[in-house]
């Protein structure tokens, strides 16, 4: 049934050479068309390249004369989590149609909806064994003719990045273009030395500022080996063991296609370890491991971390804060990555800037998976180097959450059937509510962070608007003076086009929160889903308060300083992760627009004490910081009375 040829040894070796550079240096023409942003935004470019292949219709029609090989057959054999393959492929008659694809598990008459006579079933791992007659998506894929030499001789190669998600994996060859694939050639298959070891760790403050949750993948379930994280603080001789929960989700989880049909793929275990008792500012080392029934142990990779700092501690704090980030593609496949081109440039310098911040806040629109699964291992994987040394904490976007009549605020499916359940399960956040609602909040020395969960109702009465009334009233801010409020969509200032057409550039829909947010005093807001930046005065309804003691230097170099009390809040658009960015509405400025840019960048806010935190929006490209300003307050500033935000008082003494 299947095809499997091996190339003479000459040509293996010749497009083996060739194959590392093609990634860096692909045709411009293959470039995607598509193009990555949000779907209530504008709904043409909410495009997941994977859902452009119908594999519905895909038919088997095997060549003779074609033939597609991997190598190396045996991957991760030294522990590596992650391998190259190199793909070398022929075909008697080559097209612009002919395309690439990786699939796992390897067996393609799943994949193909059982449409061939003999329909072995996965059950690589012996669980939640797929239905056959379901097409499957596959991970992966690149038209063939990004290999330079195929159109005009019909052979070529590539190589594709795979990473350790279980199971094993074959690529097919198929005609046909996306509307109509032919499977006409299948590879032989390749597999990890150990599919089901432990992968991709992450990192979450938990309930206590003293608390880290430690949460990663696996292939065992708990009847096979029990999950485990292995600390110590640095400088310690007896390390510890903290048990590990496990959890995964079913088919049967999701809430619509693609997530409970071709986007389907099996989780496999995901492990979460709370590490208690914490000191603040320590050092330590972890790592994860599984521990067989004969009692040897199956270890991941080791990392380290500090200790949060604990409420109203002065020292050296940086956060970074950021929204919209998606999946960058170093091997180029899925159409170069057109769908969030800069998610790998964000990656990238994050990883560079690991040493000068302490805690990441991805504030919605995480993988944008959008309904095919194994982009979730895909993500998991791209942030781990990240995710593995500071805490990484995730709010909840539409494309994580918002799917039809599934109790969310919105209506649509930008989630594409995943309903939240990927995400809230492949990740640790210290909510009350066990996840689903997706609120929480986090002390970090001198900062209180108070994430909101957009996709859920936040009105005046709502649950949520209660628990941020008390998250934001719990900050001690004579000790914890820095308080931010988080959340995925704009709750209010953002001149994008959208937010324009609304008729008001401010408070569109009624989406505001500003009576608390003015109540308490919250310093800055921030928010993802639109994928531009801009900040904003402090503004309360729709109206500057305050304006910064110090204008900046003619030449930017010094950034604006606001000083004494604040008046409102501040309010930050930073979606720029890595989705497709977006301009702005022409027309004159709205007073509280005060900057903008369009670069992929993050938030960075610094504090060393109670008295000053300084704000900057660092660009992915080249780490520069194009943007930023300055907050100079005392403690009576805090107290000061200020518009609608003044406590009865009596003036006896
Ligand atoms: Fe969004």
């Amino acid at each position: 049934m299947t095809s499997r040829g091996v190339l003479p040894a000459a040509l293996l070796l010749a497009v083996a050479a060739a194959a590392l550079l093609l990634y860096t240096a692909l045709p411009a023409a293959a470039a995607a068309a598509v193009a990555g942003d949000h779907s209530t935004l504008d709904k043409d470019e909410n495009i997941q390249p994977l859902s452009t292949l119908n594999m519905a219709a895909a038919r088997v029609m095997m060549d003779a004369g074609s033939v597609i090989h991997a190598s190396p057959e045996l991957l991760g054999a030294n522990g590596e989590d992650s391998a190259w393959v190199t793909v070398n492929f022929t075909t008697p008659a080559p097209t612009d149609g002919h395309w690439i694809a990786l699939f796992s598990p390897a067996n393609l008459d799943l994949i193909m909806g059982g449409k061939q006579s003999s329909s072995s079933k996965i059950n690589a791992a012996g669980e939640d064994e797929a239905p056959t007659g379901l097409p499957m998506a596959p991970i992966k894929y690149k038209f063939a003719n990004i290999s330079p030499s195929f159109m005009s001789s019909g052979s070529g190669n590539t190589s594709f990045l795979l990473i350790n998600q279980r199971y094993d994996y074959a690529f097919g060859l198929f005609s046909g273009g996306k509307d109509n694939p032919k499977l006409v050639a299948v590879s032989n298959k390749i597999a990890f030395a150990n599919p089901k070891a432990p992968v991709f760790p992450r990192l979450a403050q938990g309930k206590e500022w003293s608390e880290m949750a430690v949460t990663w993948t696996s292939g065992y379930n708990i009847d096979e080996a029990y999950p485990f994280v292995e600390w110590r603080m640095k400088g310690e001789e007896n390390a510890k063991r903290t048990p590990a929960d496990t959890l995964t989700y079913t088919r049967g989880h999701m809430c619509g296609k693609p997530a409970n049909a071709e986007g389907y793929r099996d989780p496999g275990f995901i492990h979460t370890a709370i590490l208690k008792n914490l000191w603040p500012n320590r050092d330590y080392s972890y790592q994860i491991g599984h521990e067989l029934p004969d009692g040897s142990i199956v270890w991941g990779k080791s990392s380290t971390f500090r200790g949060t700092p604990s409420p109203g501690q002065a020292s050296l704090q940086r956060i970074v804060i950021f929204g919209d980030m998606g999946l960058g593609q170093t091997d180029g496949s899925n159409e170069l990555a057109g769908f969030q081109p800069g998610a790998q440039s964000t990656v990238d310098r994050l990883i560079t800037d690991l040493p000068n911040y302490d805690a990441i806040f991805h504030i919605g629109d995480l993988s944008y998976a959008n309904g095919y699964l194994a982009q979730w291992d895909q993500f998991t994987a791209q942030i781990s180097p990240i995710a593995s040394r500071v805490p990484y904490m995730v709010a909840s976007g539409n494309h994580e959450r918002t799917s039809h009549d599934t109790g969310g605020f919105y209506s649509g499916d930008d989630s594409h059937g995943e309903c939240g359940v990927p995400a809230e399960t492949l990740f640790s956040t210290p909510t009350v509510n066990a996840g689903q609602r997706l609120w929480y909040g986090v002390d970090r020395g001198l900062f209180r962070v108070c994430v909101g969960d957009t996709e859920h109702d936040w009105r005046p009465g709502s649950p949520q608007y209660e628990f941020l009334d008390g998250c934001f009233a719990a900050a001690d801010r004579k000790h914890q003076p820095w308080l931010v409020f988080a959340a995925h969509r704009p709750l209010g200032y953002s001149s994008n086009g959208f937010y324009a057409k609304e008729g008001s550039f401010s408070e569109p829909m009624g989406r505001t929160l500003q009576n608390l947010w003015q109540k308490h005093r919250v310093d800055l807001a921030v928010f993802g889903h639109v994928h531009n930046y801009e900040r904003t005065c402090p503004v309360y309804e729709n109206t500057c308060t305050a304006s910064p003691g110090s204008s900046p230097a003619a030449n930017g170099s010094s950034p604006a300083v606001y000083s004494g009390v604040m008046g409102g809040t501040i309010h930050v658009v930073a979606g720029t992760g890595g989705a497709r960015l977006r301009g702005f509405a022409g027309g004159e400025w709205p007073q509280w627009s005060v900057a903008r840019n369009e670069s992929y960048g993050y938030v960075k806010l610094t504090s060393r004490d109670q008295s000053r935190m300084e704000f900057e929006f660092v660009r992915s490209e080249d780490g520069q910081v194009v943007d930023g300003f300055v907050i100079e307050r005392e403690y009576k500033d805090v107290l000061a009375c200020i518009v609608d935000a003044c406590e009865p008082h009596s003036l006896a003494n």
